[in-house]
């Protein structure tokens, strides 16, 4: 029988993760489908409730369903829950639904892979941004064991909310303070929609960081935002944004289809080919 999955958003059109799991189950010759499933929020737990009925092994949920996901499911794993939002949904052998999120293994482990010489003693981090991917960004680093975390957004009180929720690790600074604290940080990361095509710039120097630290832009689009240039420039290492919705994606592909699919310069390759046409 064809394992099929989908990706539950809305609006969903803008997703890439139909290219990414059916690059993959043509890759490994697997018969299943991935669609996208337009749910609109009042819908959304009647939806998941009824994934099997509707011929569904799992399923990705983006936004705005990644709360509600969470609250649906019948167990969750310990990330989803520190972060409050799943992104991966499967059915237990039992037919219950299980709640992942897989942001923060997709950030690591994509941090792992384009910069090897990082690792949590590297000299402190600094995290823009307070949203979503902030907060999973912030769960694997703490999980890692960095010891301290700067943490900076422009609405500050976002910012102090992640910081009392996560570990008193995280230190929260002024979005105006953010160049001043900047030296001796030994990775960068760049959680907030600036930088993005159409967005504003991120105005950040990083002259100021450790000769030997990583840069790391969840933006993807474009794929080497300015940031990320600036810090090739300097010689620092860059990491981009695509690498983490690569990595993100595996864990839940595995769990459906029963195949570990493994992220390779082709996979970059063939997502890049379709990030221009919005
Ligand atoms: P996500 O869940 O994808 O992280 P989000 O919750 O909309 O998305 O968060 C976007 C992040 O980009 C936030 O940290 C936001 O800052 P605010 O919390 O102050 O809104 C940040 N951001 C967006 N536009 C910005 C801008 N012009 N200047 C500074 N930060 C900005």
């Amino acid at each position: 029988m064809t394992a099929r999955a989908c990706v539950i958003g809305w609006p969903v059109e803008h997703s890439r993760s139909p290219v990414i799991h059916r690059y993959w189950l043509d890759q490994y010759g697997i018969d299943g489908a991935y669609e996208k499933e337009a749910v609109r929020p009042e819908d959304f737990d009647g939806f998941v409730q009824q994934l099997w009925t509707q011929g569904y092994v799992g399923a990705n949920v983006t936004l705005p369903h990644k709360e509600a996901a969470l609250a649906a499911a019948r167990s969750a794993d310990e990330a989803a829950m520190a972060i409050g939002a799943a992104n991966t949904l499967w059915l237990d052998p039992d037919g219950a639904l299980h709640a992942s999120n897989t942001d923060a293994y997709g950030f690591m482990t994509n941090l792992a892979a384009q910069a090897p010489h990082w690792n949590e003693s590297t000299g402190p981090v600094m995290v823009l941004g307070a949203g979503g991917a902030a907060r999973g960004i912030l769960y694997g680093l703490l999980k890692a064991g960095v010891p301290r975390i700067l943490l900076t957004n422009r609405t500050k009180a976002r910012a102090d909310a992640l910081a009392d929720a996560f570990s008193p690790a995280v230190e929260v600074i002024d979005w105006t303070a953010r160049n001043e604290a900047l030296p001796g940080c030994g990775l960068l990361v760049n959680a907030t929609s600036l930088g993005m095509a159409g967005h504003e710039p991120l105005a950040i120097d990083v002259s100021a960081l450790r000769d030997n630290a990583v840069v790391a832009d969840i933006v993807y689009v474009p794929l080497e935002t300015p940031l990320l240039a600036a810090a090739r420039a300097r010689g620092l290492t860059a990491v981009d944004g695509l690498g983490m919705l690569l990595h993100q994606a595996v864990p839940g592909f595995e769990r459906w289809f029963g195949v570990r699919p493994e992220v390779t310069p082709e996979l970059t390759a063939h997502v890049m080919a379709t990030l221009g046409d919005g």
